[in-house]
């Protein structure tokens, strides 16, 4: 397993807000990560990228390859976010500089940290730019960041997640923002990205219709406690809690129809 979550615990000084949760996520996979507000998604997101603030306690193990995340000096999770794990944000303009053409942006990170020359970073970005499907990339290329729409700017902030070559992809609610018709699309590319470079993705989201539509497996927060924890489908079919019947019954009959059990 790539990814080996046991009995995370996370504390903010006398209030505990992860209480115990268990996970695993191999490459080529999609876990969904579904609850509503408050529940812990980020926090255990954060705990994954080990950026959980000074003020967090953290407690259990999150095996990421062998390792443990939690005791891993500074420096080697430095190292880990640069190129083995990448983070797409929800509103990726707050990932963007606004002042740098969006090409210069994805090709600075290879030229950083992959040691690439100035000419062959810009031909890797506009290849990243095709990779996620943005339009006319070539002359995108050198657009700044307020003169795309918002589910180009996610395909930017994704293309910069994949300029690293991560083996894990973490997305935080990366559609949220955006449209239904343009948010179908960014699943569908982050979909094409998990089976043809076979990465491992923990796409989070408050929507249990975004997690039905990719997610191999799926694991429902409720206060910061895992509730259900398995292959989507089942748990879409015969749901185990209160809160996870609450939460499909909430559910488009649009997104239910595609699974086939609408009444
Ligand atoms: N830096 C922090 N200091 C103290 N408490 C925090 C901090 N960050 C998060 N929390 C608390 O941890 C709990 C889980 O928060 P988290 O951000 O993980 O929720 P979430 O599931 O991501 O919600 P949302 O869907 O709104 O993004 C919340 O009760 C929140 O108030
Ligand atoms: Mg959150």
């Amino acid at each position: 397993m790539m990814l080996d979550i046991r009995d995370l615990r996370v504390t903010f000084g006398t209030r505990q807000v992860l209480h115990g949760i268990d996970l695993s996520l191999a490459r080529g996979r999609t876990l969904g990560v579904v609850g509503e507000s408050g529940s812990g998604k980020s926090v255990m997101a954060l705990a994954v990228m080990g950026l959980l603030p000074g003020t967090a306690r953290a407690t259990g193990r999150i095996g990421f390859d062998g390792r443990d995340i939690l005791t891993m000096p500074e420096r080697d999770l430095c190292r880990l976010r640069g190129n083995r794990i990448g983070m797409i944000f929800q509103e990726p303009m707050t990932a963007l500089n606004p002042a740098m053409r969006i090409g210069a942006q994805i090709a600075e990170g290879l030229i950083l940290h992959q040691r690439m020359s100035r000419r062959d970073a810009r031909k890797r970005a506009l290849e990243l730019m095709q990779m996620v499907r943005i339009a006319r990339a070539t002359e995108r290329i050198d657009s700044f960041p307020h003169e795309l729409s918002g589910g180009q700017r996610q395909r930017v902030g994704i293309a910069m997640a994949l300029a690293m070559k991560p083996d894990l992809l973490i997305a935080d609610e990366p559609t949220t923002a955006l449209d239904v018709t343009v948010q179908a699309r960014i699943l569908d590319i982050l979909d094409d990205l998990v089976t043809d470079l076979g990465i491992a993705l923990m796409l989070i989201s408050h929507d249990p219709g975004v997690i039905a539509r990719i997610a191999d497996d799926t694991l429902v927060m409720y206060r910061g406690t895992m509730i259900e924890h398995g292959p989507t489908e089942r748990i879409l079919r015969s749901p185990g809690h209160d809160y996870t019947r609450s939460l499909l019954d909430a559910m488009p009959r649009r997104v239910r129809e595609t699974l086939g059990d609408a009444p």
